[in-house]
């Protein structure tokens, strides 16, 4: 160890004390892997401060020696943004101690809570009070508020509720010179200059640490509706969509997709989950909720869904009969990432598209992966109310995985050209981080390259704030 870093662990563990600042191996190795298994890093130290103000203790101490710091909530983040890279000089800062919900104002309908509080937490406190919060993601059990934040992540009920972005009111975040900016504002309107908290938001610690939020909370659903419908392509499951808004209007909380291959894939790791539609090439997972307990919504749905099979939108659908059912449904859509990831290694996207732009795109970008990677599997399922898939491309069957993803840069300038030219986002929900900071670079326009390096600058002169990600 040099006399530096020996500095530097001592004044850490002057401001933490010695059992939150983590060098030994065994301790740190959690912090160095992100949960894919992509990215493994290395770090001077992992340390667990228990509230902002040693937050930014850490912060000005890294500063003043020009060490680069990663922050990390619950290491589920899919693009890498939370593991330091591999040079081993930065500090990694877990807010997993930070875990306070610091206030519920039901007649505010907001919560404030430290952003090391997993997004289950949040939701149960808001259910406790008789409220909701509507974040919903499959690794909501060990996800966290600040990563929800610093990704602006998306989820299953974006449709009815919006991104991270739309759900957060205040921040209160540790600049790059350790300074704590209180921004925990729980207004739904303020016009007083820039709205400085969206620049933290879906920023990947790259700008500031984010150390609380105040969050909006929404009316508890008294009945919620889940339904599982077949049909023949995404045409069809475009049209069944909008069949939907027209007759729910924004009780329409989720519209999943979920291609066969998807599916199988769910159950082949999931044999006890059910199989009620079998045979169709596309499927979708719907979710409707009211606040009304009398509201006649299953009835609503049931017409929605006749008129569509009486059109010929959809072959087939099912009704939950009962909470049971509607949870055992939603298993088979949420545990499509996590049998991917059994399966080993894939090309993942996570691309955003004009609705309208969704059948066109699919169509040409499946026939030139085919034509260019013959037997492929093409993995697509996501939230298609909100026009973000997940478009993943695996190795065919009997194919190493870990070989196919040399194909890594061609796979992925198959799709995303497509997307580029239908006018679309190469990462709707899952953020930048490492996995896609080329492909940024990429795709951006130059200004807008260049307007968020001095945002960067401005916000970050010495470039400590988890560099590498976002910008390359
Ligand atoms: C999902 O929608 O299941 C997640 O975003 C995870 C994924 O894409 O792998
Ligand atoms: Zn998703």
């Amino acid at each position: 160890m040099t006399n530096s870093t020996a500095t530097l662990l001592a004044d850490l563990a002057g401001a933490l004390g010695d059992a939150q600042v983590l060098t030994a191996a065994a301790d740190v190795e959690p912090y160095l892997v992100d949960q894919r298994g992509r990215y493994r890093g290395a770090a001077r130290a992992v340390v667990r401060p228990a509230d902002a103000s040693q937050v930014s203790a850490v912060v000005r101490i890294c500063a003043a020696a020009g060490v680069p710091l990663v922050a990390q909530g619950g290491n589920t983040g899919m693009c890498g943004a939370a593991t330091p890279d591999a040079s081993g000089t930065a500090v990694v800062v877990s807010l997993a101690r930070m875990r306070r919900i610091r206030a519920l104002d039901p007649d505010n309908a907001t919560i404030t809570v430290d952003a090391g509080t997993t997004l289950a937490d949040v939701q149960r406190a808001a259910t406790g009070a008789g409220l909701m919060f509507p974040l919903s993601l499959a690794s909501e059990g060990s996800c966290t508020i600040g990563g929800n934040i610093s990704t602006n992540a998306g989820g299953t009920a974006v449709l009815r509720y919006g991104n991270m972005r739309e759900l957060v009111l205040g921040i209160e975040a540790v600049l790059a010179d350790g300074r704590v900016w209180n921004g925990l504002r729980g207004l739904r309107k303020d016009n007083t200059g820039y709205d400085l908290k969206q620049l933290f938001i879906g920023s990947e610690g790259t700008l500031g640490i984010v150390t609380a939020a105040v969050l909006k909370l929404f009316p508890a659903p008294r009945m919620r509706v889940t339904a599982m419908a077949a049909m023949q392509d995404v045409t069809h499951a475009l049209r069944l969509l909008h069949r939907m808004k027209q007759s729910l209007g924004d009780r329409l909380v989720g519209f999943e997709l979920m291609s066969a291959v998807a599916l199988a894939l769910s159950r082949a790791h999931h044999p006890e989950l059910p199989d009620p539609l079998p045979g169709h090439p596309w499927y979708v997972l719907l979710q409707a909720d009211d606040s009304a307990a009398a509201a006649p919504l299953a009835a609503e749905v049931e017409a929605a869904l006749a008129g569509a099979a009486e059109d010929r939108d959809i072959a087939d659908a099912t009704l939950a009969q009962s909470q049971d059912q509607a949870a055992r449904l939603w298993a088979l859509r949420e545990n499509i990432s996590e049998a991917q990831r059994r399966e080993g290694p894939n090309i993942k996207h996570d691309i955003a598209l004009p609705l309208s732009a969704i059948p066109a795109f699919i169509e040409s970008t499946a026939s030139a992966l085919t034509d260019a990677f013959p037997g492929s599997r093409l993995v697509v399922f996501g939230h298609l109310g909100d026009g973000n898939l997940h478009y993943n491309v695996a190795a065919p069957v009997g194919g190493s995985g870990a070989a196919f993803m040399d194909n890594t840069s061609r796979v992925n300038r198959i799709v995303h050209d497509r997307v580029a030219v239908a006018g679309g986002s190469i990462s709707a929900e899952h953020g930048i981080g490492q996995l896609k900071r080329e492909e940024l670079a990429h795709y951006k326009p130059a200004l807008d390259i260049e307007l968020m390096r001095r945002v960067k600058a401005a916000l970050d002169p010495q470039g400590l704030l988890n560099p590498g990600k976002v910008l390359a």
